[in-house]
């Protein structure tokens, strides 16, 4: 049998939706892209949504607006994708990475605050892997030291912190549409944005500062002569991928459902293998389960990789958990001592999980999953 590790959620009708965006003549930012962001401002709880070409540039322009600049640093956890840091260092900036919670993996409020200085214009928590971070602390924290908070919510779309929705806890929350997450345009990202004035500034920022959109100069009645009030960015998404984002906010609930039902599943089997640990819930959390990643623990009888290469002969992909930033050679010369990073960045490895995969082939994961660990165990 063969398990694919992902593949995004793509029912066949989004074809025609694309198709009529062609038709329509109008293929980069317009109608579609103001119309998906107000869908999507809506199904996180924000005052608003900006899209751009992907989470990245949307991270980065948060940063822009929040006032982090060269000279800044701006406090990130190493465990995360390497664009988080990538970033700040975008904006000039120099990320300080702290390190997370031994258990959730998500940055830790008391080991970020310890990394504060004078120097600190932001701090970016990541919702990893759609697990929401801790985020009280973190505002309260931004509050106390007067800095910025910008979320990196790449894989959180739909997630939930105390019942209330990521999108609508801080100021910006940056969300990827890659395909390897929860729903995605091929490439894009949305900023959810809770002050109208910042809304205005990031629409203008993607386009070159430009003051007049191309939406706006369509509706005028006069001839309008645009200007430039500050320096920016071509960040702007095409409606072809807007009209493909609306087909995948409407699927949204069904997916996050049957991610949840599937992580379930793991979790109730991977419960009873010895070596092997579920992901820790948090009471507080509802994720989107963008990935699974279980933790294979001290003394297991195999390595990380070992395992990885014999589900691969099992016909089964997988991938090493989390990277840890501060390990690459791009960031050579970080001083950082993050334990508890280095520890899950070692041992966890992400299963298959996404709508489309099977009981029976999840199934057939567990089984092999089981049988290399107990196998050599006994
Ligand atoms: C935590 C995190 N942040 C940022 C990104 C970057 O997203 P994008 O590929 O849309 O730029 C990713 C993507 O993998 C991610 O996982």
């Amino acid at each position: 049998m063969q398990v694919p590790f992902t593949r995004p959620y793509l029912r066949g009708d989004e074809g025609a939706a694309v198709a009529e965006v062609i038709a329509s003549g109008w293929v980069s930012q317009g109608p579609r892209v103001r119309e998906f962001e107000t869908a999507f401002a809506e199904r996180v709880g924000a005052l608003d949504a900006v899209a751009t070409t992907n989470c990245t540039s949307a991270l980065q322009l948060a940063l822009y607006v929040s006032g982090v600049g060269p000279g800044d640093e701006v406090i990130v956890p190493s465990l995360s994708f390497i664009a988080t840091a990538n970033a700040v260092w975008q904006n000039g900036a120099t990320p300080v990475f702290a390190d997370v919670d031994a258990r959730t993996y998500n940055l830790d409020p008391v080991a970020a605050e310890a990394a504060i200085t004078e120097r600190t214009r932001a701090i970016m928590p990541v919702h990893q892997l759609g697990l929401p971070a801790d985020m009280d602390p973190f505002l309260e924290l931004a509050r106390r030291h007067g800095i910025q908070v910008v979320e990196d919510a790449a894989c959180a779309i739909g997630a939930r912190y105390k019942g209330r929705l990521i999108g609508s806890l801080g100021p910006l929350a940056c969300f990827s549409l890659h395909p390897r997450k929860v729903i995605t345009t091929g490439e894009g990202g949305m900023i959810a944005v809770n002050d109208g004035e910042v809304a205005e500034r990031l629409r203008r920022l993607r386009q070159h500062a430009m003051d007049v959109s191309d939406l706006a100069r369509h509706g005028a009645t006069d001839v309008v002569i645009e200007s430039y009030p500050e320096r920016g960015w071509n960040l702007r998404m095409t409606d072809m991928q807007a009209a493909l984002g609306l087909c995948q906010l409407d699927r949204l609930d069904e997916i996050l459902a049957e991610r949840a039902r599937q992580a379930a599943r793991y979790s109730a089997a991977i419960d009873h293998v010895p070596h092997l640990e579920p992901p820790f819930e948090p009471g507080y959390a509802e994720r989107t389960w963008q990935s699974y990643a279980v933790r294979l623990l001290p003394g297991a009888p195999l390595s990380r990789m070992e395992l990885m290469r014999r589900l691969m002969t099992d016909g089964i992909a997988t991938r090493r958990g989390v990277m840890a930033i501060h390990e690459e050679q791009a960031y050579a010369g970080a001083d950082a001592v993050l334990p508890n990073t280095e520890a899950a960045t070692r041992d966890s490895l992400m299963l298959p999980l996404f709508p489309g995969l099977s009981d029976e082939q999840q199934d057939y994961v567990i089984d092999r999953l089981a049988t290399h660990v107990t196998a050599l165990a006994a």
